[in-house]
């Protein structure tokens, strides 16, 4: 489809013909079929951001992992059931860099009859904060892997795909909620942003947080509120200020030294029905773009409304590191310009293992006992600790010692999970928001510097259930689950070029002996690589 943004036009992917992509909505426990026929001339693949995909790993989505791609002109055919989940997720394109513009949201409504743990809003509205890109995504990709260096900054960054009036050009590319006064909104707001966290606020108004990742939580007012890519949260917001016209904001919250990033506020309207259209919209703050005082605040108020099945006894406990390598660069290769520190490349692992992806997707692999595609010696503790001195993380660049390969973890059907994820890196220390496939996980404890079991407090009571923990910068995040979902799941940063970078790992989960404990036959049409 072309589209014209910031004086430019351009052809972007869409489905549909719909940028974002349009709206899933369904209902708890119903039964989803999405056929996908790929019209473009680039290979494809969708992920349902958040979807548990319990014994439904062949529609998990993630190319190279669950399935080769949809490739141009194919057709496949994604069903799953939203076993036991409600709120707002996400779908994705999961190949390449494609999701830039190949996103929606998921609306999951309670059963009928069911109400909301809250009262009941007037009406509501899906805010996504995303980026905008002129070049085509899989150029971008390439040419930023081409040059070893960090990511350009996106050209805008865009609330429901508009730019808002800071931007050149962009001065009618507003996106706008009009507000009954007196009555409460519920914002379903997602971060389909490729490479940036972001700050969420509305002014002279309070947020009241009431889910995260889908799962409803104790409600807790809030004035600004960070999302990492991948993370989805339901605030209500109440029209009880004078009759105005308010911004919205969103905008970059950066932990990485010296990075190069789009510091613009996007802008857009929470304006009173009647309220002039003449006026200066109130203006929004959002806190300083480094900020980690507000994400953390933000996270010790997150907790479970209710809590189901928190594993109390571990059966696997598991530290790994996450972080950025760089590597040295190879001077033969004429493809590659060596743009990153000290005239390396970046790569990113996770326990000191950078993630090259396969030729053909794990599961096939896994399900069909095919050799050669990965090993089972994924390290379940850092295969060295080299990058933490006297408790610090050592930010000299100079590790060329990554280890490059398609390792996964397996898991044992039921096993009793607990994950240790400490953020380190040799360049620089920054916030990875990690993502897990296949499960939600209780995020039980969190904090900064490095994890120390001696120390460490943990939430046994109402941990939030999250799909996508933003492990803080130079700290560490304690996730809990049960692995009771078999098949082939990936674990990620959700920032695209990291994950470019090979930050990932996968956990294979065995089958369990009982009929409903298995992974079920692929489905007829799955795409071969
Ligand atoms: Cu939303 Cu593996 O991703």
């Amino acid at each position: 489809m072309e589209v014209s943004k910031l004086c430019k036009s351009t052809n972007i992917v869409t489905i549909n013909g719909i940028y974002p992509g349009p709206v899933l909505y369904a209902q708890e426990d119903d039964r989803v079929i999405v056929k996908v026929t790929n019209e473009t001339p680039y290979n494809a693949s969708i992920h349902w951001h958040g979807v548990r995909q319990r014994l439904s790993c062949w529609s998990d989505g993630p190319a190279y992992i669950t399935q080769c791609p949809i490739q141009p002109g194919q057709t496949f055919t994604y069903e799953f059931t939203l076993y036991q989940q409600k709120g707002t997720l996400f779908y994705h394109a999961h190949i390449s860099w494609l999701r830039a513009t190949l996103h929606g949201a998921i609306v999951i409504y309670p059963k009928t009859g069911v109400p909301y743990p809250f009262p009941n809003p007037y009406d509501e509205h899906i805010i996504i904060l995303g980026e905008w890109w002129s070049m085509n995504p899989i150029q971008l990709e390439q040419s930023t892997l081409a040059s070893g260096g960090a990511a350009p900054p996106a050209e805008a960054y865009v609330i429901n795909g508009h730019p808002g009036p800071l931007y050149n050009c962009s001065e009618n590319d507003v996106y706008s909620i009009d507000a009954v006064p007196g009555k409460t909104y519920l914002l379903r707001l997602l971060n389909t942003a490729l490479n940036t966290d972001h700050f969420f606020s509305i002014a002279g108004h309070n947020l009241t947080v009431v889910e995260a990742d889908g799962e409803y939580t104790k409600p807790f007012v809030v004035d600004h509120l960070m999302l990492g890519p991948g993370q989805t949260a339901n605030v209500l917001v109440t029209a009880d200020q004078s009759m105005d016209r308010y911004q919205i904001a969103m905008g970059p919250y950066v932990t990485a030294k010296n990075l190069t990033f789009q510091n613009i506020t996007s802008i857009a309207h929470f304006r009173y029905t009647g309220a002039g259209l003449t006026s200066v919209a109130r203006p929004a703050t959002l806190p300083f773009y480094n900020n980690s005082l507000v994400v953390n605040a933000n996270m010790d108020a997150l907790r479970s409304l209710e809590v189901t099945n928190l594993p109390l006894q571990i059966d696997e406990n598991l530290f790994f590191t996450i972080g950025l390598n760089v590597e040295q660069c190879n001077r033969q290769n004429p493809n590659l310009t060596c743009q990153g520190p000290n005239g390396g490349i970046f790569a990113a692992s996770m326990n000191n293992i950078s993630f090259t992806r396969p030729n053909v997707s794990l599961l096939q692999a896994y399900y069909n006992s095919l050799n050669g595609i990965y090993t089972a010696d994924f390290p379940g503790l850092p295969m060295k600790m080299y990058d933490f001195v006297n408790g610090a993380p050592n930010n000299s660049p100079n590790d060329t010692n990554a280890i490059f390969g398609t390792r996964v973890k397996v898991l044992e059907y039921g096993a009793k999970v607990q994950l240790i994820l400490q953020d380190t890196g040799t360049v620089t220390t920054e916030s990875h928001p990690m993502h897990l496939h296949g499960y939600s996980f209780y995020v039980v404890g969190y904090g900064s510097g490095n994890y120390d079991p001696t120390t460490a407090k943990f939430n046994l009571v109402d941990p939030p259930l999250m799909n996508t923990i933003n492990v803080p910068v130079g700290g560490w995040a304690v996730i809990r689950f049960v692995a009771d979902n078999p098949g082939v799941w990936f674990m990620h940063c959700h920032i695209e070029v990291h994950l470019s970078w090979g930050l990932s790992m996968v956990f294979i989960v065995k089958n369990g002996d009982g009929p409903l404990e298995s992974l079920p036959h692929p489905p007829s049409d799955l795409p071969s690589c």
